[in-house]
């Protein structure tokens, strides 16, 4: 399918989404975050997409957050409603069935920093810049950033963050826990394909219930956690993808996996 404000393609099971409104660089707007939807959507369904890269268009962007001209005349209800929007459509980045890297191509800020939150891994290239300025502008973080960022690095310095409204760097960004690694500009798309690659060659059933137990026992007791673990772990076992794993490593040759 064809979007507006997003760029789609699908290359040997890596699937690389930029989100394209340039000229605002690349704010979220309703209808940015609809098609987004539409997207993960989309190729959930197809069977080929082991790896999502998000990133921004252009070189000055990754999403320099929600959009604020949008924003500004909104009522109460209409806040909530795009509040709700914005979580909605992350949940489905942080449900997303195979890893999600965001590839943080320039500012991610506010929502656009929220967005990186919901992926799995953060990637940034050194000039990069993240913050949640939110309030600046008289709100706070509404796309779960008060929520995913205590729970990525602590409520203290996820405060600081929020509380300060300020800008961090790529390599203090990774110093804190939020960026999983900085990258030559040039290199940055590179890195997350290479990455992907490295994942995408793994059984897509181990990865896709790997998420899942990590993000579902992430906010439960821990013996529950280890519950989720133990269930998920043994289905495996009635897998195509498990038999053939562990028949090709004992036969000494690459396996086939077949996602199912
Ligand atoms: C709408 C935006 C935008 C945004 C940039 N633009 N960010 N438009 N929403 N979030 C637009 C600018 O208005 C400008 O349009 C064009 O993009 C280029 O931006 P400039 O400001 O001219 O560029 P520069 O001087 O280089 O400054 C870059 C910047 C600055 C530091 C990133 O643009 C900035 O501070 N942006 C806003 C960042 C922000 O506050 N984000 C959080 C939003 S609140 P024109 O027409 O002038 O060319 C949020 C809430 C999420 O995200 C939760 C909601 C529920």
């Amino acid at each position: 399918m064809a979007y507006k404000n997003l760029l789609l393609e699908v290359e040997e099971g890596i699937a690389l989404l930029k989100i394209n409104r340039p000229k605002v660089l690349n704010a979220l707007d309703r209808e940015t975050l609809m098609e987004l939807q539409g997207a993960l959507k989309e190729l959930a369904q197809r069977g080929d997409v082991r790896v999502l890269i998000i990133t921004g268009e252009g070189q000055k962007a990754f999403v320099a957050g929600a959009d604020v001209a949008e924003m500004s005349e909104m009522g109460p209800q209409e806040a909530y409603e795009f509040s709700r929007l914005g979580h909605e459509t992350l949940k489905m980045v942080e449900e997303f069935p195979c890893p999600v890297i965001a590839a943080v191509n320039g500012y991610a800020l506010g929502g656009g920093l929220e967005l990186a939150l919901a992926c799995d891994l953060i990637f940034a290239s050194e000039g990069a810049r993240l913050g949640l300025p939110e309030v600046t502008l008289g709100i706070f973080p509404g796309f779960g950033g008060t929520q995913r960022l205590p729970r990525l690095i602590g409520k203290a310095r996820a405060k600081e963050v929020i509380f300060t409204g300020e800008m961090i760097e790529a390599r203090r960004a990774y110093e804190m826990g939020i960026v999983n690694r900085v990258c030559p500009p040039e290199r940055l798309l590179e890195e997350a394909k290479e990455v992907a690659r490295r994942m995408a060659k793994n059984g897509p059933v181990a990865l896709k219930m790997a998420k899942k137990v990590v993000e579902r026992g992430y906010d439960v007791p821990l013996q529950e956690g280890e519950e989720l673990e133990i269930s998920a772990w043994a289905n495996l076992f009635s897998t195509h993808d498990q038999k053939e794993g562990m028949r090709a490593f004992l036969e000494k040759r690459k396996a086939t996996f077949k996602g199912e």
